[in-house]
């Protein structure tokens, strides 16, 4: 057997050999978020983990980073589009600096009463266009997961609008959020998740607004004296995939991954409300915060002063955009 012929043997052979290692890598699929794993969304996303690399046998491997671990608010969504990171689930309120505004519709104030009118307006036409509007920016909407309603948090009692004036209250990136608490009387700042605890321990922020989940889960009730019982808004996230590679997934691997993010979400939106029930029963256990119930009169209050920041909104969201969202859940102004 002459040289040339036993070379070009041994080369196929490592040729099959490498496509062979290659075809048994696994596809890895990088989750980022910034909360905390025992949270509906930290619990949701492991679930997902599980039920993906079950269901596909090892074929994909799904790596979770919570706690902005990976990356941070303000980075996560270019870490995204450049692929640097296959999977996201950030709230809804920080999808403006994306350029898609209309998700801000989510923030305003008052505009859900419960999860029922949530999930019409997510489970609807319109939560179906908003993912649409994500595609041109290389990103493609796979579910939508539900937190909870907000609580508002402070060093001291608030009850009605004027205990908020000149409040430094922390907020997500959405400009909705900022007029919400400016129509307050507070100042609203723009901060990334990760550095809420610390910002409200050294002061400089006064106080800022969660779910119960997400203000235990971070400790807020060691440097918080109060939580009033808004429940003026909702955070509500979006799981969101990097198109390129969402579409350019073998076809059998996409539905089984679809059909887990299915059972994900359904698991994501069974255990949220307890999740936020647990988080307040466990911030009252602590005795380190207390726990202002408003009265009808008082929340009818903050509806008012609030009603406002709809109408200043109208441009910027989107007039459709927020009427579609009215005829779902009977809001009105
Ligand atoms: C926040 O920034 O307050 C939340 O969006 C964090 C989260 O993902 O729940």
């Amino acid at each position: 057997m002459n040289i040339r012929f036993a070379l070009g043997i041994a080369a196929c052979a490592l040729l099959a050999a490498a496509g062979a290692v290659s075809a048994q890598q696994p596809i890895i699929i990088k989750f980022s978020h910034v909360v905390a794993i025992n949270t509906p969304k930290g619990k949701a996303a492991d679930y997902f983990k599980k039920l993906a690399e079950e269901r596909t046998k090892g074929r994909v491997k799904v790596e979770v980073y919570p706690n902005s671990s990976l990356f941070k608010d303000g980075e996560e969504m270019e870490g995204l589009q450049l692929g640097s990171v296959q999977m996201l689930a950030p709230s809804l309120a920080k999808f403006g600096p994306l350029g898609v505004r209309e998700f801000e519709v989510f923030d305003l104030p008052y505009i859900f009463d419960n999860f029922d009118e949530l999930h019409k307006v997510t489970g609807g036409p319109l939560g179906a266009a908003l993912f649409k509007k994500l595609e041109t920016k290389g990103i493609v909407g796979l579910a939508y997961w539900d937190n909870g309603f907000k609580v508002m948090s402070a060093n001291k009692p608030i009850r009605v609008p004027p205990d908020y004036k000149g409040l430094k209250l922390r907020i997500q990136s959405s400009k909705v959020l900022g007029d919400q608490m400016k129509a307050l009387g507070a100042i609203p700042q723009v901060m990334a998740f990760s550095e809420v605890y610390q910002a409200l321990q050294t002061g400089v922020v006064d106080g800022t607004e969660n779910p119960p989940s997400n203000f235990y889960t971070q400790k807020m009730h060691e440097v918080q004296k109060y939580l009033a019982l808004t429940d003026h808004g909702v955070i509500e996230y979006a799981v969101i995939a990097n198109k390129k590679f969402w579409d350019g997934l073998p076809p059998d691997i996409r539905a089984t991954l679809e059909g887990a993010m299915k059972d994900a979400t359904k698991f994501a939106n069974d255990i949220a409300q307890k999740e936020n029930l647990d988080a307040l029963a466990a911030v009252k256990a602590s005795g380190k915060t207390e726990i202002i119930t408003l009265t009808p009169e008082q929340k009818a209050q903050m509806k008012k002063a609030l009603v406002t920041v709809h109408r200043a909104n109208e441009s910027r969201v989107g007039k459709e955009t927020i009427a579609e969202v009215y005829k779902e859940t009977g809001y009105k102004p």
